[in-house]
């Protein structure tokens, strides 16, 4: 039986939030974990640079070293389990692994999106696996549906919140009306944002992960560089008060889109606060939840749903890659799915679109003299440009108050004539403040 088998060895590189999540949930379900496998899947080696602190957390179950290396050279390890982070020592690390034969599973986004060809044209030519469903929206098994589950659709759009950092912050503001600031704080509180949160509120973790869901969808290599990147440190609690008067929610959102109108095609990747329809369920995913939306052509619109982050939730899907290697590890490495979904001689060159070429509808607030002929004039401006306009909501100006915000909903638009447009507005004299843009998303 296979059962009896020799457990496959593998070595955990970091033992933190998410090593720790790992070595917790294979130990706890290790014989279910044996019956799905085939054989048992043990953690032989465990490093980290607190040698003490580790041992406490161990013991004696596992050998503990400071140095990784020593983890990746070991000839008695089939698996390395990439928990360290970032996209230096971690990619020296997966490299030397993946030269030493041995399979590699990461929850590593920055390292993927950023030096994920070269680690897949070394994997592929090693006849070794990288897996890392961990990257992608933490415990929901997103890599999973998109490169197996919706293998026979030709996937038209990805629009997702794959960061809960941002979307706790995000659903505080309007739930309580408070500003960017104040939220963050609470957050760092709750140890939900990071110490230094930048890759989150910035954007750039969520582009991370947009652009591997990019390159799965559409077969392309990942293009971290070519992503567009707006974070949400700019957004006003106004901006989240209008929206929600005019029917719609804000959402940081990572969207991938096939363009076809586009001579050639091309694909649209970019991260950035998006006005969302209230009804979408999409746009009720409050808190440090992660939602996924994906439009195939065959299957329609699916939605997957779960946390994100955190010790045991990213266990699952690490410990998860585990149990695939450990099935495919005697398989022909032609015939195990590959890394980005489609053949890697059959990855395509698309190009990826500029933001100036994006098509979106735009949310608009403008700070204006109250006075006769402004909307004209705005509205003129927009028509110049065929921009059409969906809905146009004016505050009411205090008594005695001389200025008011003028808020304007459009039809889709080409971002470029949109640029062109704001310039133009900017420019009068009756436009008291920088104009608020934020991009709109039907996801119908
Ligand atoms: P942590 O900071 O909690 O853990 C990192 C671990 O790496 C620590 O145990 C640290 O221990 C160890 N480490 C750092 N440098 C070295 C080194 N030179 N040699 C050996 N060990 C080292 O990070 P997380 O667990 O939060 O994140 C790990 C990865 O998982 C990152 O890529 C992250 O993006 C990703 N991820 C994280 C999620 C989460 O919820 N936290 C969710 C999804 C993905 P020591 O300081 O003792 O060396
Ligand atoms: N900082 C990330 C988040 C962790 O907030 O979603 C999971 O990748």
């Amino acid at each position: 039986m296979t059962t009896t088998m020799k457990p496959l060895q593998v070595g955990l590189l970091g033992f933190g939030t998410v090593g720790g999540g790992t070595w917790r949930v294979l130990r706890r379900n290790q014989e279910e974990i044996r019956r799905r496998a085939g054989r048992g899947i043990e953690i032989v080696a465990v490093s980290r640079r607190d040698l003490a602190a580790a041992r406490e957390q161990i013991g004696d179950a596992a050998r503990v070293v400071a140095d990784p290396f020593e983890i990746v050279r070991d000839p008695a390890i089939a698996i390395v389990v990439e928990t360290i982070g970032g996209t230096t020592l971690a990619r020296e690390l997966v490299l030397e692994a993946i030269r030493h034969g041995k399979h590699v599973v990461t929850a590593n986004k920055a390292l993927l999106a950023v030096h994920g060809t070269e680690v897949f044209a070394a994997a592929g030519e090693r006849g070794v696996m990288i897996a890392f469903e961990a990257a992608v929206a933490g415990g929901v098994p997103i890599i999973k549906a998109l490169r197996e589950g919706l293998s026979a659709n030709r996937i038209e759009w990805i629009a997702g919140i794959i960061n809960g950092t941002t979307n706790f912050i995000l659903s505080e503001m309007r739930a309580k009306g408070l500003d960017f600031g104040a939220v963050l704080k609470q957050a760092q509180a709750l140890g939900y944002a990071e110490a230094d949160p930048t890759f989150d509120i910035e954007g750039i973790d969520a582009a991370h992960k947009a652009t591997i869901m990019s390159a799965i969808a559409f077969g392309v290599p990942m293009q971290f560089d070519r992503a567009h990147v707006e974070g949400i440190a700019a957004l006003q609690a106004a901006d989240i008060r209008y929206a929600e008067q005019l029917g719609y929610r804000i959402k940081l959102l990572g969207i991938t889109k096939r363009r076809d109108d586009i001579a050639g095609g091309g694909i649209e990747l970019r991260v950035h606060p998006t006005l969302v329809p209230r009804e979408r369920l999409i746009a009720n995913v409050e808190g440090a939840m992660n939602a996924v939306v994906v439009h195939g052509d065959a299957v329609g619109t699916t939605l997957y749903y779960g946390r994100g982050a955190g010790a045991e939730p990213t266990a699952s899907a690490v410990v998860a890659d585990l149990v695939d290697v450990t099935r495919l590890h005697t398989a022909d490495p032609d015939h195990r799915v590959p890394h980005l979904a489609f053949q890697p001689g059959a990855l395509a060159a698309t190009r990826m679109l500029d933001i100036a070429e994006v098509v979106t509808s735009f949310y608009l607030r403008l700070r204006v003299a109250d006075q006769a002929g402004v909307l004209a004039r705005i509205t003129g401006i927009l028509a110049e440009h065929d921009i059409s306009i969906d809905a146009v909501l004016q505050r009411e100006s205090a008594e005695g108050e001389r200025q008011t915000d003028l808020i304007i909903l459009t039809h889709d638009t080409v971002e470029g004539r949109m640029n062109a447009a704001l310039a133009q507005m900017q420019a009068l004299p009756t436009v008291l403040a920088p104009i608020v843009r934020i991009r709109k998303e039907e996801l119908s």
